[in-house]
């Protein structure tokens, strides 16, 4: 029986465009520049096609074609974790790379939250974040209206019941630092968590700020609407 392959071919332009930050001007522009190379040939043409199994090289680094992008972003106040809102800006707003349309936002944080947020364009990776099944850990810092009572640290690991649900929350970790201040890390990302939990034992959130998600720590350098590329480190510890 005869063999029949299908050879997927593209563009030499597009194909930069698709697999790295450069929009298509700047791909047009890198390959007449004589930037870019097929194979270690130097290639000047634009519409050069390419098959995915080519080697392709820009300033003489290979262009992968699983090039994920993965960013921290610390939060400010009055930005909202999804693409549209007829009020608020959506903290993609803040992420000024080329293509930022690609991204979504690694889980959610209220408009008046602030602090650590993940943004990438692989969905398996966050999927890992997010699953339920996977109990990541999110750790936040909490400023309370009422003093916090240390009763509450065994409450928290027990699991409470939460208004209008039938399951307990997962143990959580409190972690008293002065009157009304607490560490807390839930494990899981239930609407408004933190502020029910603390609305469950008569308390009042009066600011909240994400500090880590699993081993990925806010970075102390970025100010507030400021963002950077995640580590390769950071990257793997969600592997
Ligand atoms: N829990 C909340 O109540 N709000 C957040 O933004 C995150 C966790």
């Amino acid at each position: 029986m005869m063999e029949v392959r299908l050879i997927i071919l593209m563009r030499l332009d597009k194909y930069i465009c698709q697999n790295t930050n450069l929009s298509r001007s700047a791909a047009k522009k890198a390959i007449s520049s004589g930037q870019i190379s097929v194979n270690f040939d130097g290639i000047k043409n634009p519409a050069f096609k390419v098959k995915m199994s080519d080697q392709v090289f820009y300033c003489d680094e290979q262009i992968s074609t699983l090039g994920h992008r993965y960013l921290m972003l610390n939060k400010p106040s009055g930005y909202i974790c999804s693409t549209q809102d007829e009020v608020h800006p959506s903290v993609l707003n803040l992420i000024d790379i080329d293509k930022h349309e690609r991204l979504h936002i690694v889980g959610r944080l209220d408009v008046d939250t602030t602090g650590l947020v993940l943004i990438t364009d692989d969905g398996q990776w966050s999927h890992r974040i997010t699953s339920p099944k996977r109990n990541c850990q999110k750790s936040y810092q909490v400023d309370l209206a009422e003093n916090v009572s240390a009763d509450n640290i065994e409450v928290f690991k027990k699991g409470l019941l939460l208004n209008n649900e039938l399951k307990p929350t997962l143990p959580a970790q409190l972690i008293l630092q002065s009157k009304q201040k607490a560490l807390l890390s839930i494990q899981e990302g239930r609407y408004h968590q933190v502020k029910r939990m603390f609305a469950a034992v008569g308390n009042h959130v009066e600011a909240l700020h994400r500090i880590s998600i699993g081993r990925i720590t806010l970075d102390i350098q970025l100010a507030e609407g400021e963002w950077r590329y995640l580590t390769e480190d950071e990257i793997a510890s969600m592997s």
